[in-house]
């Protein structure tokens, strides 16, 4: 086989075999495949798109190009979730939780803050002592015994795929449905689940800015999972604004643990619930309203927060912050931001939103950056509030003072006032493969 020819194919809008599409992934894994022939097939793609078999051949063959996860140590349906990422996401510390309290195994592992949007990973770390990182009989053995383990994602998980994701970074080839399914799908395949709920979100900090390529992202990432044999389905929603009020990593837990205490802002409480409701449905506890009573009740009854609690201290996490998230230390220095007219906020870009906080220090600009777990962006009006002249819109904290004024700079560029109210889409835009 020449790679010569499998871009010319492609390039030519044909169709890739089972049997190209492995070689191709194989020899980029070890490094036959040179990155300037693997750029110039993947912009072919970019540009040609793939057929579905040959995006769903493409996955499998990532997802084998390193460890598998073997969970068959574990009793029971394991379920997992995956955000395509947001700002203010903190949906897996409230709906993991609570899955797992209604009987169903998480056994997780989560990402890291990438670009403007956070990750799971990096917030669970803002709690003292917290390790996201077992070997696999300790990670077996704490899903067994308390039912949920969120841990980072094993250095060997899809390795095709991260050298691929890091040449489409710097070739402008990010932005192509079929890469960006495979991409995710690999590592989810490879983290060896049984049912997948996606949670694709839609909107100004999102991915995927309009409804119709989310939902065909979803459709994408949907059929793939289901070809392989892993029970899959996806929820879109709204990333238009921020999900509750709090941005950055300990002010996220906080926020967590107010939500699974039933005191959590409206919106992450709906969207959490929603998530918690699909993944039991994915994992056969019966249809949405059932699902959703469990999921509420396990957040009316403490059982999700006293669940939260457990994994922290299985993993060494000091569960004193989950008890009193008072405890996290505040940062020292703070700036409010101010409206400068009276009206409503009309729009938020929530991905500049995001950058604002990478700004402070709550995400990195650079992979070697240090992240400030206590920066903090807290939202005092969201898209729909009104405003007289001089309220504020938000808080900024962050360790280092000479990061607010630029993060402010950008927060007030991102909220637009308007005269009139314009109503706001629903949190839970569409879903793909849900018998609710
Ligand atoms: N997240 C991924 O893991 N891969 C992509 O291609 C895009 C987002």
């Amino acid at each position: 086989m020449q790679m010569y020819d499998i871009i010319a194919k492609k390039r030519d809008g044909g169709r890739l075999t089972d049997a190209e599409i492995a070689w191709v992934v194989r020899g980029f894994t070890t490094g036959d495949v040179p990155d300037y022939q693997m750029a110039a097939l993947l912009m072919a793609i970019y540009l040609r798109g793939m057929q579905p078999e040959e995006t769903v051949c493409l996955t499998r063959c990532m997802a084998d190009s390193g460890d598998r996860v073997d969970l068959s140590a574990i009793a029971g349906v394991k379920a997992d979730k995956h955000s395509t990422g947001g700002v203010g996401d903190k949906t897996t510390l409230v709906c993991a939780p609570l899955v797992a309290a209604c009987g169903v195994k998480i056994a997780k592992m989560s990402g890291r803050g990438l670009g403007h949007t956070g990750g799971t990973v990096d917030k669970l770390e803002a709690i003292p002592g917290m390790r996201m990182e077992l070997g696999r009989q300790a990670f077996i053995g704490q899903v067994n015994a308390i039912g949920i383990a969120v841990v980072g994602q094993s250095g060997n998980l899809a390795p095709a795929d991260k050298k691929i994701y890091a040449l489409r970074d710097v070739t402008a080839t990010v932005g192509s449905l079929p890469l960006i399914a495979s991409s995710i799908m690999s590592k989810k395949l490879a983290a060896g689940c049984d049912v997948v709920l996606l949670d694709v979100k839609t909107g100004t900090g999102a991915l995927m800015k309009d409804e119709a390529s989310a939902t065909e992202l979803a459709r994408q990432m949907v059929a793939i999972g289901e070809a392989a044999g892993m029970r899959t389905a996806a929820l879109i929603t709204n990333m238009d604004i921020p999900l509750g009020v709090a941005i950055g990593n300990s002010a996220e837990v906080a926020e967590a643990v107010q939500t699974l205490r039933g005191a959590g802002p409206a919106d992450l409480t709906e969207v959490c619930l929603e998530l918690a409701a699909g993944m039991l449905h994915l994992a056969g506890l019966g249809n949405r309203e059932a699902c959703l009573a469990r999921a509420k009740a396990a957040l009316q009854d403490g059982s999700g927060l006293q669940k939260l609690r457990q994994m922290v201290e299985a993993q060494g996490g000091d569960a004193a912050y989950i008890d009193d998230p008072g405890r996290f230390p505040a940062p020292a220095h703070s700036l409010l931001v101010r409206a400068p007219r009276a009206g409503f906020v009309g729009a938020m870009d929530t991905e500049q939103i995001g950058r604002a906080s990478v700004v402070l220090g709550a995400g990195r600009q650079r992979k070697e950056d240090t992240i400030d777990y206590a920066a903090y962006i807290k939202l005092y009006a969201k898209t729909g509030s009104r405003v007289a002249a001089g309220d504020v819109l938000a808080e900024l904290a962050a360790n280092d003072e000479t990061k607010l004024a630029p993060a402010a700079e950008m927060f007030a560029q991102a909220v637009q006032l308007v005269d009139t109210a314009s109503p706001a889409r629903p949190l839970i835009v569409a879903q793909v493969g849900l018998n609710l």
